[in-house]
């Protein structure tokens, strides 16, 4: 493979040296930082933002949001303020340490301040995508038995109330008119609350976050992350992300996925940045105008968003003034060399990608300012992050051989906890002293990681992940369907879309209107991104002797490849 490699980028980064940061980094040192280390009395939400209360960015801007409506700014002290009051309306509903509260709504400073007030109590906030449909609201919080979601009147009718029984408060943002019994105005009861709080002080081992993602098998797995990550979210905060005292931050990532929160919000505020959020759809003209007018510095987005940006075409960017620009920053899916090179040619700044996932919790690989990029790379691993790659028995491989991407177990911001699933947690940790990533990739001889794929049939369509099992499980369910096999098809700006080969039942004919129909019907029961966006009848499906239908032959078929063993196929 030809390996062409960028010049480091000028900029103010304080990490001169990869290779001697590498070697004398200890994450002790990071928490010193905090002054906990001291008390052992800690809070994410204390140390993003009621911190700074204490300095000199009391009064600085934390968030600028907008969207089309609305346009407003939030000074640290004002989320301070807010988040209390929000905690004071969590505490009188007599909610607790540890228990589970959701937030499903739309990116507005709602949400934000909700997320901060659920950890002022010590409870554990759930964050849902506003996509997400009956289906998958219901078996989040089914499966973590949460007590209370804080939504819009418009996202409601999703939330099956009667059906989940631990659920007790509705907290409703926006709400117009009479409500019903276990629903509380959000606006009334801010207004009702006093901004006198105590802060709910909690272990750095107690449950912080959960953000569910979706394996290859079941239903969606409950990752938890615990008040801990912190250190990691901070660190990664200057050394990754580069946050400067007087940058101006935009993460276009919803803080439904793990980006949008511990990039989205609890790095940046660590690190005491001014945070750009722009709510509702845009287009790429708005994704420019956006820089152009908050002046952003650092941009933190998707390989399918640049990808969407390149196919507008150059001559857009030329309208805006995107000077203000420093540092750009990618994550979620392989970023394509030409898309690097576009970034260079476009607005000439280095894309710099990184890996990680949600089980991780922060960011493992990256390319870092400091060092040389080589478009295709996601770069190498961060101080105090051992990975590598094995073979399935936990052996390291040579340079240049692909296998398991795997990580030395043990960091700050690691998953603690499946929910409720120790077993499924497990998994991950099969081999002795290794986190397995379930991503295939190889390290050349200068220690840069290269993606090669994902090991396990779960989809990346424009960043987000997909498990094949629950489009099938919902395709089933449609009346036409007898059976359903679903695969990620390599696609140019998603990245992957979700394309399902389908057996009908007796009785029903392939259509034009069947196949929306069916469309229509997995995005309205589960969400919108994962729907497919191909489907392919077939009058039979290749499975197993057992049943299971063999993903690995539908890819085959799809790419035109060879369909390898296909021993253990029924007649
Ligand atoms: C999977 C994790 C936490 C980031 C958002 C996605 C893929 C992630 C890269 C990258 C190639 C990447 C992997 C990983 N992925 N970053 N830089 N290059 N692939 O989090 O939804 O938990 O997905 O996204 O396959 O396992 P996620």
């Amino acid at each position: 493979m030809k390996v062409e490699k960028i010049p480091v980028a000028p900029g103010n980064f304080n990490l001169k040296n990869y290779d001697e940061a590498y070697a004398n980094f200890d994450w002790a040192d990071v928490e010193k930082e905090f002054t906990w280390y001291e008390t052992g009395k800690l809070n994410m939400a204390y140390e993003a933002i009621d911190r700074h209360l204490l300095t000199e960015r009391k009064d600085k801007t934390a968030l600028l949001y907008s969207d089309a409506v609305r346009e407003e700014s939030y000074s640290f002290a004002q989320l301070s303020e807010l988040s209390n009051k929000f905690g004071n309306v969590l505490r009188n509903l007599g909610i607790a340490k540890g228990d589970r509260v959701f937030v499903f709504m739309p990116r507005t400073p709602e949400l934000y301040v909700s997320v901060l007030g659920t950890l002022k109590v010590g409870a554990i906030v759930g964050p849902l995508f506003e996509a997400f449909m009956e289906a998958a609201v219901r078996d989040r919080l089914e499966n973590s038995e949460a007590v209370a979601i804080v939504t819009t009147p418009a996202l409601l009718s999703r939330v099956p109330v009667k059906d989940l029984p631990a659920l007790k408060h509705v907290i409703l943002v926006g709400a117009k008119g009479e409500l019903e019994e276990g629903q509380v105005s959000f606006e009334a009861a801010m207004a009702d609350a006093t901004s006198d709080f105590e802060i709910e002080w909690v272990d750095r081992e107690d449950g912080m976050i959960l953000h569910y993602t979706s394996g290859s098998t079941g239903k969606p797995k409950g990752v938890l992350h615990v008040h801990n990550a912190m250190i990691q979210h901070l660190q990664t905060g200057k050394w990754i992300v580069d946050l400067q005292e007087n940058d101006v931050y935009w993460c276009t990532a919803d803080p439904g996925w793990v980006t949008g929160t511990s990039y989205g919000i609890f790095s940046p505020w660590l690190n005491g940045a001014t945070m750009v959020v722009r709510g509702g759809r845009f287009t790429p003209e708005d994704w420019y105008k956006t820089i152009e007018k908050y002046k952003v510095t650092v941009w933190y987005s998707a390989p399918t968003a640049f990808r969407m940006l390149m196919g507008a075409g150059d001559e857009v960017i030329k309208q805006f003034d995107l000077s203000s620009l420093r540092h750009v920053l990618s994550v979620g899916e392989p970023l394509n060399p030409e898309v690097v090179y576009w970034g260079l040619r476009a607005f000439n700044h280095r894309i710099h990608d990184n890996w990680w996932m949600t089980e991780t919790g922060g960011q493992l690989i990256s390319n870092f300012r400091c060092m040389e990029i080589k478009p295709g790379s996601m770069g190498k691993p961060f101080p105090g992050i051992y990975a590598a790659i094995i073979d399935d028995q936990g052996n390291e491989l040579p340079p240049n051989r692909m296998g398991n991407l795997a990580i030395r177990t043990g960091w700050p911001a690691m998953m603690r906890q499946i929910w409720s699933n120790p077993a499924k947690y497990q998994e991950y940790f099969n081999i002795p002293g290794w986190y397995v990533s379930g991503d295939s990739a190889y390290k050349d001889e200068e220690g840069y990681f290269w993606f090669q794929g994902r090991i396990d049939d779960v989809i990346n369509t424009s960043g987000e992940r997909v498990g094949p099992f629950e489009v099938e499980s919902k395709l089933v369910e449609h009346p036409a369907v007898a059976e359903a096999g679903v695969i990620g098809k390599p696609d140019p700006v998603r990245g992957e879309i979700i394309k399902a080969f389908i057996s009908l039942r007796d009785g029903f004919e392939p259509s034009e209107e069947l196949m929306e129909d069916i469309r229509k019907f997995v995005k309205e029961g589960l969400a919108a991104h994962a729907a497919p966006r191909e489907i392919e009848f077939r009058d039979k499906l290749p499975k197993t002797r057992s049943g299971k239908i063999m993903r690995r032959v539908l890819k085959a078929w799809e790419l035109g490849l060879p369909t390898g063993d296909l021993s253990t196929m029924e007649d």
